[in-house]
């Protein structure tokens, strides 16, 4: 496995694979690997002639409140999975290198982006964008991988490869979970024993929201009766539970046909994010 850290080079790479006719598959992480991102690097190792994973903490995708500076970056260990699983090139980019300090271009994914986690996270999603497109130009990837975790995520990185013509494929990949039913997420190891117990929750009672809308029941309902069961776990604040068209993200209504069950809940102050297809 080789370790890039220079834009120009990853791109230089990307376009010999590209005019050898190689398959390059591409998963973008923030690193602090776990086996959701393992998930994804296997898929792309069996999907593709070459795997590239970047692991960046993109600064521009966190609120001035959030945890930029304390998020989890063990990167011997994020070396050590990615050889592990077969990674052809890690890409380790700098700050330097990728925002110069007249940065002033930003991907937009409009009506997506202030929805959902949007409220409460307004530049995440313009962050989000704006790191992928510039990765996707240096990598230039057949296929991409994303995790269905980061659900509304998923949904936007797929309408702007449409709206700006990457060349790349999006691949939405299953949310792998804990034995308890706690989705894997970089973020968890914020939270005490207590918490995490705490947070198993939140999966049990989307699965039983799923249950009652494909018993029948009304969407309006169960979402209703579902914030009631979130908010009465200890330690809880929901910052919002709702159903959603899984394609559009619009609201769903009686004739929505694929739905998706979101939510994101504060579990003593740590955000976690969870989501179900109905
Ligand atoms: P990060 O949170 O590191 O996640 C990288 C990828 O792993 C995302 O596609 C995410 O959905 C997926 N992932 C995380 N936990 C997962 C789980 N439990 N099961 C399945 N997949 C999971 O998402 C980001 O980084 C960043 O926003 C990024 C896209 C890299 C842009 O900076």
């Amino acid at each position: 496995m080789k370790i890039i850290k220079n834009p120009l080079q990853i791109q230089k790479i990307s376009m010999e694979l590209i005019r050898k006719n190689k398959s390059i598959g591409f998963v973008p992480t923030m690193g602090a690997l776990h086996s959701g991102h393992v998930s994804l690097i296997k898929k792309s190792v069996s999907q593709n002639d070459i795997t590239v994973v970047s692991v960046y903490v993109n600064p521009i995708q966190f609120g001035p409140n959030e945890d930029y500076k304390r998020y989890p970056r063990p990167v011997n260990d994020d070396i050590e999975i990615c050889k592990k699983n077969g990674v052809d090139y890690l890409f380790l980019p700098s700050n330097e290198t990728l925002y110069d300090k007249d940065f002033s271009t930003y991907v937009t994914v409009d009506k997506l982006s202030g929805i959902m986690c949007g409220v409460t996270r307004p530049v995440h999603f313009r962050g989000v964008a704006t790191v992928v497109s510039k990765l996707f130009n240096m990598v230039m990837p057949d296929r991409a991988y994303f995790g269905l975790k980061d659900y509304q995520q998923y949904v936007i990185i797929k309408r702007m490869v449409k709206d700006l013509n990457f060349r790349t494929k999006v691949i939405g990949c299953p949310i792998i979970r804990e034995k308890s039913g706690l989705a894997m997420s970089s973020r968890n190891t914020y939270l005490s024993p207590e918490a995490k117990e705490q947070a198993v929750n939140i999966h049990k009672i989307l699965v039983n929201a799923k249950k009652s809308f494909n018993s029948g029941k009304n969407i309006d309902a169960v979402i209703k009766e579902t914030a009631k069961l979130l908010s009465a776990i200890e330690n809880s604040e929901i910052d919002y539970i709702e159903a959603r068209d899984s394609n559009t993200l619009q609201p769903a209504v009686k004739t929505t046909k694929n739905v998706v069950i979101a939510a994101a809940v504060k579990i003593s102050n740590i955000r976690l994010i969870d989501n179900i297809l109905c």
